[in-house]
């Protein structure tokens, strides 16, 4: 089956900003419906893993709205946070605006939010401490050479953190979960979003995507060390984490 918003060919990025341009103005509303508000918990849970702090530097890779790299930012780190969605971009420029620190031992410098393709990245080998990227990479024409980039990027010893969407190992709980993804997915974003073909993308983009065994097995050819899955809810969600070697 294919989706409006799905192309695998040259037509991807342009199909998946138009996709951004429809939602962007409901997209942190559905995240947090769909999610239960757990998608928060586990951007928290990136940055974290990212363990930057102050007089460190983060870039957040298809920030979106910029929730990462505000969850970043308040662990006193520079951070950019780069997509290239001029509409989710204006979001997370007024979001970061509002910002201030949550905590009086921590400078929070407000992210730097830059247009820009996750292909391409515009910066120099080795300039982060970490890199992390959120639903990000599978929605990139090549979701290797955008976790390439994440790993020229970063410095020797530098963490490089992805969330996405999962393959849950169970079966049963695959099957179901995928039912979720065809059937009531869609639905929300009909009712509240006016828009169901961008949310029925989102298992179509997945059935193209290795999910978190086939990016940490990627991880481990890049030479990253450390690499792990962190399963989050049976899989339906992870995390993968590696290190670049020093
Ligand atoms: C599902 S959203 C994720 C946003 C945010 N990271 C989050 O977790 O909420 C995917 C984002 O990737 C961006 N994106 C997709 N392909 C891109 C590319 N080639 N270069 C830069 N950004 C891209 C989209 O514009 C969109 O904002």
């Amino acid at each position: 089956m294919s989706n409006a918003f799905y192309s695998p060919g040259d037509q991807r990025a342009a199909k998946v900003n138009d996709l951004f341009t429809a939602i962007a103005r409901r997209y942190d509303l559905l995240n947090d419906l769909q999610s239960f508000g757990l998608h928060r918990r586990w951007k928290n849970r990136v940055a974290e893993l990212a363990a930057v702090g102050s007089s460190q530097r983060a870039l957040d890779v298809c920030c979106g709205t910029g929730d990462i790299a505000l969850a970043l930012a308040h662990s006193g780190a520079e951070v950019t946070g780069l997509d290239f969605s001029q509409a989710m971009l204006k979001i997370a420029n007024s979001r970061s605006q509002k910002s201030e620190a949550r905590s009086q031992n921590i400078v929070f410098h407000a992210p730097v939010f830059v247009q820009g393709d996750a292909m391409q990245l515009p910066f120099p080998d080795n300039s982060f401490d970490a890199v992390t990227v959120g639903y990000g990479l599978r929605n990139l024409a090549s979701w290797e050479a955008g976790l390439g980039e994440m790993v020229r990027v970063s410095k020797p010893g530098g963490r490089v953190v992805v969330l996405d969407f999962g393959k849950p190992p169970n079966r049963l709980w695959r099957v179901i979960y995928f039912l979720h993804l065809k059937i009531s997915v869609p639905l929300m974003g009909r009712l509240f979003c006016g828009n169901a073909d961008a949310y029925a993308y989102i298992l179509e983009s997945l059935k193209h995507y290795p999910a978190q065994y086939g990016v940490a097995e990627k991880m481990r050819e890049l030479k990253l060390s450390n690499v792990r899955i962190v399963n989050l809810v049976g899989g339906a969600m992870a995390i993968n984490y590696g290190e670049k070697p020093v």
